[in-house]
């Protein structure tokens, strides 16, 4: 599948930062031959979406509910958001440790979304995560996993590139041949060298929050479409 380069806003944007920031890169991110997602929270989604129309960029959600539409107050259900985006990214660890999110429910709200074609993005941070996904996972149209290594979310602590790279292999083996992104303190000084190693894109969080940085990590990932 063609390479992603994902923004992950988390709860870092309300709205009106979420269309500046928009407005502001929006002529770069349209010209990206390599796809860029954007994935602001719930509530932004419906103005960047307007924002991005008729544009190539695609736009993701950072999570669903394991539950069918129905009694769940709080919730965002798959079918709420059928329209809206293209991808949605599932089992963050912060939504496995600070919701006790658990492969059961990553399973179920991955076969939410490939029932009404929004492509999983399913993030993991180690071999045993992976072994409990491929236990009961059910087939899928399409889907992305990414590599998030605990120690280097958030942290300015990215995991080298050939490290990262025996990770990718241990979860091929598993999993077959997947297409596997990297994310944990992505920036514009070491994007390259996870493309160069075999991921199939990267999963940014801190530095998506700055439009210049991100439009500064699109350029580099479009100048090596081609690793
Ligand atoms: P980070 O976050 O780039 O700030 O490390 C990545 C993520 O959590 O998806």
């Amino acid at each position: 599948m063609e390479k992603l380069i994902v923004a992950n806003w988390k709860a870092e944007k309300n709205i009106s930062e979420a269309s500046s920031w928009v407005k502001t890169i929006r002529h770069i991110l349209e010209e990206s031959v390599v796809k860029v997602v954007i994935c602001p929270d719930f509530v932004s989604i419906p103005v960047v979406r307007g924002l991005l129309k008729d544009t190539s960029v695609g736009l993701g959600a950072q999570d669903i509910s394991s539950e069918d539409k129905g009694p769940h107050t709080g919730e965002v259900v798959v079918d709420s958001l059928k329209g809206l985006v293209d991808y949605v990214i599932l089992g963050h660890s912060e939504r496995r440790s600070g919701q006790a999110e658990t492969t059961t429910m990553i399973i179920k709200k991955v076969g939410h979304a490939d029932r009404v074609g929004i492509t999983p993005i399913v993030c993991f941070s180690s071999l045993e995560e992976v072994r409990d996904y491929h236990k009961s996972h059910g087939p899928t149209e399409k889907i992305y996993f990414a590599y998030e290594p605990l120690l280097a979310i958030g942290t300015d602590k990215p995991q080298g590139s050939e490290e990262a790279k025996k990770h990718l292999e241990s979860f091929k083996e598993i999993l077959g041949d997947i297409d596997l992104l990297y994310g944990g303190s992505v920036e514009e000084n070491n994007v390259r060298s996870y493309l160069s190693v075999g991921f199939q894109g990267v999963l940014v969080g801190n530095a998506s929050l700055n439009e210049e940085q991100f439009a500064k990590i699109v350029r580099i990932a479009n100048d090596n479409k081609s690793l």
